[in-house]
Formats: structure tokens, sequence, C-alpha cells
């Protein structure tokens, strides 16, 4: 039996319940354990009753999940700086695993997390922090790890793909979209880091350390957001054929790295284009595989939920083996 200590149980922490109950048996068969969560972490007590939690589960005191021996893996869905940061410190001094989503931290702190995560023989994995559901950073850790990685291209924040695709296809106004947008669970809790463009900068600054072996950083990516953008621009951009995206590109050239986030106009024909409402995509170009593009659903409690379980599920296998701490930090390089 591997046992979760769950931080947060909001959008993507209920998802995991849901799903980890809904699937439970066929992810018992492929992990080869059962996955339990023993204890959340959560400041609304009835969000967990509501999701049929008993109250000896919950609790507001993360010493509980710490000093609990018998928890493996740490899940962290809280989201923020402090005190994600110390929480999953304290877990992997005590030799627990730890999944997150939470890109802030990673973009910011990663480093010192990876470092962490080391010292201490633990997983850290992260898949659900870029692009929601789809799967791409564990594709570029294993299996793009033999190619030289020239371009990253994505679509990574689900919020502002929305927005746009709304305004151009539907003609909606701007605040009406981005309300819809949290509704449906898709946007921060402060939806500011979406539409300024920050949520996709620290998504890039993830993906360009993994693709270029090399840690880029929050500070080292250009941002710039779709508040800007107007209706008029959409038309204007239509009418010449192209459509407009918020675009995360980061590219390797003569070993120097160039990470920007901008709104821009993508030919009707290109891939990206057809890329709408809450799908993201990652286009990724490497010397051996040539082109390709990872698609899917980048934000939403069951999509994000799917990436988390994963991750769980991965370090599941590991501990059965005894290999954890296989996959740790592959920034190697220091470019500038
Ligand atoms: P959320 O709905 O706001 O859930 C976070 C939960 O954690 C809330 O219930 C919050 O309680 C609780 N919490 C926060 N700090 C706490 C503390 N110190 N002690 C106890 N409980 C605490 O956020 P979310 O959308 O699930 O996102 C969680 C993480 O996943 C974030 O890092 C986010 O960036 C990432 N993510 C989200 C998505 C998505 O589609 N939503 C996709 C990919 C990644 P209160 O509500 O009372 O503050
Ligand atoms: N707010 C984020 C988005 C959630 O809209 O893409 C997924 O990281």
């Amino acid at each position: 039996m591997v046992r979760v200590g769950l931080l947060g149980c909001g959008t993507v922490g209920s998802g995991v319940v849901k799903l980890l109950r809904q699937n439970g048996h066929i992810i018992a068969q492929k992990t080869g354990t059962e996955i339990l969560i023993q204890r959340v972490l959560e400041r609304d007590i009835k969000k967990c009753l509501a999701l049929g939690l008993g109250e000896e589960v919950i609790t507001q005191n993360i010493e509980d999940i710490i000093n609990d021996e018998s928890i493996d893996i740490v899940v962290e869905l809280m989201g923020g700086i402090e005190p994600a940061f110390s929480f999953i410190i304290q877990a992997m001094n005590k030799g627990k695993h730890v999944v997150t989503a939470n890109k802030d931290l990673i973009a910011i702190r990663g480093k010192e997390i990876f470092s962490a995560a080391q010292e201490c023989g633990v997983d850290f994995y992260f898949e659900a922090s870029v692009a929601g559901g789809i799967p791409v950073i564990y594709p570029l850790k294993q299996s793009l790890a033999g190619n030289q990685i020239q371009e990253v291209i994505g679509i990574l924040n689900g919020t502002t793909n929305y927005i746009l695709t709304k305004m151009s296809k539907e003609g909606k106004k701007f605040d009406e979209v981005l309300r819809e947008a949290q509704e449906l669970g898709y946007a921060e809790a402060d939806p500011t880091a979406d539409v300024c463009g920050l949520d996709a900068a620290r998504k890039i600054a993830i993906l360009s350390s993994i693709a270029f072996n090399s840690r880029v950083t929050l500070d080292d990516v250009y941002v710039e957001g779709i508040t800007s953008i107007s209706p008029r621009d959409i038309q204007y951009g239509q009418e010449l054929g192209y459509v407009i995206k918020l675009l995360a590109i980061a590219k390797e050239e003569e070993g120097k790295i160039q990470v920007r986030v901008h709104p821009a106009f993508v030919p009707f024909n290109h891939p990206l284009a057809f890329v709408n409402d809450v799908f993201n995509a990652v286009f990724i170009i490497g010397d051996a595989v040539g082109e390709i593009m990872h698609y899917g659903k980048g934000a939403g409690q069951m999509p994000t939920a799917s990436a988390v379980v994963g991750d769980i599920m991965e370090i599941g296998r590991n501990m059965l083996h005894h290999t954890s701490g296989r996959i740790g930090c592959t920034c190697f390089s220091e470019k500038e």
C-alpha cells in the first residue's frame, strides 16, 4: 500500500481524490499496489466532507502529515510559494517523495527543491505543472532525451487560450470570458498571472530548463500578456489569414537560450492555430525526432488530476522496485 498526504483539496486536489476513487482498481493493478489518501491538509473542511472524506482524514496541521511515518508521498496542491516550499522541504527531509502541480514554485525555487530531493534520495515529480493533462515533462526527460532540442513553442495557458478563442469565434467580451474561465476552474486564484502571461512564463521556464539542460527561471523570461488585445486586432489578423495566440517560445542558438511569452499572429495553416479553448499544445523540434506536437487539455480539474495521479503511480512503482531518486535534475549545463 502506498500512502499519500494531500496538501490542498481545491480544484485539482478534489480531482485527485475523485480519480483515485473512480479508477482505483485499475490504478492499483497498473501500479502493483493500492494508493490510499491517508491525510488531507485543507483550510476549508467542507470541501473534503463534500467528497466523502472522513473527518479523521482531514487536518489543518501540517505536522500531522510530516510526522506520520506511514505517509510515503506528499502531494502538494495548495499553490503559491510559501508555505508550499517549506512543506515540501520538510516532507523530503522526512524521506517522503513529493508530487506537485505548482509551477510558480518550480519556476522560482526549483533548484533548491531538486537539490533537497537529491540529498534526501527521494523522487520529485511535477508533470501537472506544465500544460495540465498533457504529458510533456516525462517525454522530454525520457523519450526525447537522446535529442538536442532546438526549439519549444507552446500554447501553455488554458485561460488565455479560452479567452482568445471565445473573443475570436463568438465575439465575446474579455471580462465575460474570463469569468467563465474562473467558473470552469481554469484560472489561477488570482487570474492576473494568467492574463498577464506570467503563468505561461513560469511554464516555459520549466520546459526550457529541461529541454536545454540549463536552469531558466522566471526572471529570465520576457513576458507580455493578452490584456491589450482588442477585438479589432483579432479582426485584422483574421482578414490577413492569422489567428492571435499567446505563445511561449524557447530557442537555443549558438549555445544561448532565448525565452519569451507574448501574443503572436499564427498563420491559419500552422498546427498551433487549431489549438482552441482550454486546449494547450507544445510544439518541439529535436535534431533526431524533427517536429512533434503534444496536444490536450491544459487546465481543469480532471485533466490536471490525470497528470498528478500518473506521477503518484510512477513513484509507487519506483518504491516497489527500490529505485527512488532515479530521474532527478537534468540541468547539468550553465548556458547564457
Ligand atoms: P485551488 O482550487 O485554490 O486549491 C487550493 C486549495 O488549497 C484550496 O482549497 C485552499 O484553501 C487550500 N490551501 C491553500 N493553502 C493552504 C494552507 N496553507 N493550508 C491548508 N489549505 C490550504 O487551486 P487549484 O486550482 O486546485 O491549484 C492547485 C495547484 O495546481 C496550484 O499550484 C495551481 O497552479 C496548479 N494547477 C492548477 C490547474 C488548474 O487547472 N486549476 C492546472 C495545473 C496546475 P482556500 O481555498 O481556503 O485558500
Ligand atoms: N491557470 C492555468 C491555466 C491552470 O489556465 O493554464 C493550468 O496550469
